[in-house]
């Protein structure tokens, strides 16, 4: 990744999960200067690593003063901001609307202009175009048709931030490409950061940290819709390492899935973190959610072979028994954040 050395770089959302894995890598890789553009709705500060090389600007992209703050000197942008996640958007979609379509739009309209950006990377979702069926799945090409059945706000404004990618591009030249996201999880992902955001998957985040910290206290997993629901998995570092790629590989205009391939149920997901924990605790079989439609998906991961030579290398068992190992040795810290929400919690 020579192509970054020196360089300066731009990671709005930079506090996150995903964002804090990129901004450490970005520094191994010997860059010059990060700024982190954060409001920490769902991050925590710790997660800005302690470096000379970064600059934190904490506050919200969609706001002018801190955009302001933000000047054309950076070679490589990331737009990795959200209201995260699906629950929470559903519970406020004007929340959402803001940190999730506003922030890209913001960040877009300031940096049409510049002239030293040579890629602008966006984070896109594949929950957003991935076809809705508990059938067999078949895995998702960048080309497939996006329906217009959104199952949340967080769909909506993910799909509005591609369509915004594409238009800079078109309009503007703004040298944009679109990372399509699986599922991803690993080291970094802290249950309960950040604010409040209105119902309990403020805490809960995503099925993996959710599943591992459960199995570690030896409670029940609970399966919904009796876990036939599946995912494509994809560890963190292999996402870092794919942002990276796009950003230095991608093509102006483009779309890359960044995905494993490879198709795992939740309930084959909670049977392995069973045993990796050596928890005792029974699975929970539940009722399907209301708002999720969209049973079983995958990405195809050839397009990002062929175009960016990227393709995800950490297999399922050992991502999640690194990340196991992680949210051990984290738990006190997780258990913090998880009770910053007690009360609200208690009043949901
Ligand atoms: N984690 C996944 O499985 C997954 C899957 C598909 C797509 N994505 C996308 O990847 C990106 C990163 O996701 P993540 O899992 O790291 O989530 P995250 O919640 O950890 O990160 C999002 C970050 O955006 C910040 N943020 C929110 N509003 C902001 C604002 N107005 N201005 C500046 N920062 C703001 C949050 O504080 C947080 O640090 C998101 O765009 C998400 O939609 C993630």
């Amino acid at each position: 990744m020579t192509e970054l050395e020196n360089c300066s770089v731009l990671v709005v959302g930079g506090a996150g999960f995903v964002g804090s894995n990129l901004v450490r890598r970005l520094l191994r890789a010997r860059v010059a200067k990060v700024q982190i553009v954060d409001n920490l709705l769902s991050a925590e500060r710790v997660n800005v690593p302690d470096d000379a090389r970064v600059l934190f600007t904490e506050g919200s992209i969609a706001d002018d003063r801190v955009l302001s703050q933000v000047a054309d000197e950076h070679e490589y942008v990331f737009q990795l901001a959200t209201y995260h996640g699906n629950q929470s958007s559903i519970q406020n979609p004007l929340a959402d609307h803001e940190h999730s379509q506003l922030t890209t739009l913001k960040l877009f309209e300031h940096t049409k202009t510049f002239r030293r950006v040579k890629k602008l990377v966006y984070a896109g979702a594949g929950c957003a175009v991935a076809e809705k069926t508990f059938d067999r799945a078949l895995a998702t090409s960048e080309d497939a048709p996006v329906s217009l059945q959104m199952d949340s706000p967080y769909s909506i404004s993910k799909i509005v931030g591609e369509f915004y990618a594409v238009y800079y591009f078109n309009r503007h030249a703004l040298p944009t490409v679109r990372a399509r996201f699986q599922n991803v999880y690993g080291p970094g992902e802290i249950l309960g950061a950040g604010q409040w955001r209105g119902t309990p998957a403020t805490v809960w985040r995503n099925v993996i940290p959710t599943f591992i910290y459960k199995a570690l206290k030896v409670q029940a997993l609970q399966l919904e819709g009796g876990g036939v629901t599946s995912r494509d998995f994809i560890y963190v570092e292999d996402i870092v390492r794919g942002l990276m790629s796009c950003a230095t590989h991608g093509k102006p205009g483009e779309v890359y899935n960044l995905a494993s391939g490879v198709e795992t149920s939740i309930r084959q997901l909670a049977e392995q973190i069973t045993k990796l924990t050596g928890s005792s605790a029974p699975l929970d079989i539940r009722p399907r959610r209301d708002w999720d439609r969209s049973g079983k998906r995958l990405g195809s991961t050839e397009k990002a072979r062929l175009e960016l030579g990227f393709e995800a290398e950490i297999r399922l068992s050992d991502g999640l028994a690194r990340t196991v190992e992680w949210t051990k040795e984290n738990l006190s810290l997780i258990d913090s954040c998880i009770a910053k929400h007690d009360q609200s919690m208690r009043l949901c």
